[in-house]
């Protein structure tokens, strides 16, 4: 087989899956990861033959791909901001918007103390791009499942960051924020109910546990953290939240409820309302 005829089979295996410029990205990458080939090689080389063991090995991850399993779960490996993370099927895999949550706390603060507060952590991502971006803060993330736990553990020590891991049930468990100042959460906001737009590869491998929310109770995390902070602290602190852009309107009524008075909303880099910092 040719450099030229795997890119060819790429594009035919994936093609029920991803359109052709996604499917290009994804053989640049998958090529790159496993035989340190350029993103020119099928321009340069396309009649290359592929040894046996290159050929066996591609094939592998194609029919990993094919199965709908996200790029990041196959090569073990995702990036968010500077940092590269360690991903498996038991972690969300971090998304670009989330970039966006963390730049707006650093541009909101330059302070050189700080406690911030990561709830939901997952991967770990928000918590050491936090880190990595001011290290003298001190940074704390809680997160329910043990598994993920450990993979954002084990993602601190890749990346050589210092943080105060929890594991706890926001939901059962009372945090104490006492020494907190700042609090920032991706936590599950999708509905059941958009199953239906949902990419193949998000439903079938990422956890329901990262993605879902009740139908009848979209705003769960959002409200109880909102409560539990304001219960464990009497200091004003700025919750900074990345929302379902569905509920921008049920958010508006909860931020006025719990008297959310400097609270902002803000949007993705594709337009859509994505963030609020509560604030009072
Ligand atoms: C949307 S993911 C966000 C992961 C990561 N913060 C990110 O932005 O990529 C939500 C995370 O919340 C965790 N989670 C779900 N229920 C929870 C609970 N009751 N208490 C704490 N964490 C919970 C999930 O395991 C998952 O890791």
């Amino acid at each position: 087989m040719t450099v030229l005829e795997l890119r060819q089979r790429f594009r035919k295996d994936l093609a029920p899956l991803y359109g052709q410029n996604e499917i290009d990205d994804i053989f640049k990458r998958a090529t790159a990861f496993l035989f340190g080939w350029s993103s020119l090689k099928v321009g340069l080389v396309p009649n290359d033959i592929l040894t046996d063991e290159e050929q066996k090995s591609a094939l592998n991850m194609l029919a990993q791909l094919k199965a709908a399993v996200p790029l990041q779960y196959v090569l073990g490996v995702s990036h968010f901001r500077h940092l590269s993370l360690n991903v498996d099927p038991c972690v969300l895999i971090p998304r670009p918007e989330t970039e966006e949550l963390v730049q707006w706390v650093l541009d909101d603060h330059s302070e050189d103390e700080c406690h911030v507060m990561d709830l939901c952590t997952g991967s770990g991502a928000i918590a050491l791009a936090l880190k990595q971006e001011r290290p003298s803060w001190t940074v704390s993330a809680l997160e329910v499942s043990a598994p993920a736990l450990e993979v954002a553990k084990g993602n601190a020590t890749k990346n050589d960051l210092d943080i105060a891991w929890q594991h706890a049930d926001l939901l059962k468990d009372t945090i104490d924020f006492s020494t907190v100042d700042i609090v920032v959460s991706n936590p599950p906001y999708v509905l059941p109910s958009e199953k239906k737009q949902m990419h193949a590869n998000v439903l079938a491998h990422e956890p329901p546990l990262a993605l879902f929310v009740p139908e009848e109770d979209p705003l769960l995390f959002y409200r109880t953290i909102i409560e539990q902070v304001k219960r464990s602290s009497s200091k004003n602190i700025p919750i900074y939240f990345e929302i379902n852009p569905l509920a921008e309107e049920a958010m508006n009524v909860l931020n006025v409820q719990h008297g959310g008075k400097a609270s902002q909303m803000k949007k993705d880099l594709f337009g859509k309302k994505r963030f609020l910092k509560f604030e009072q």
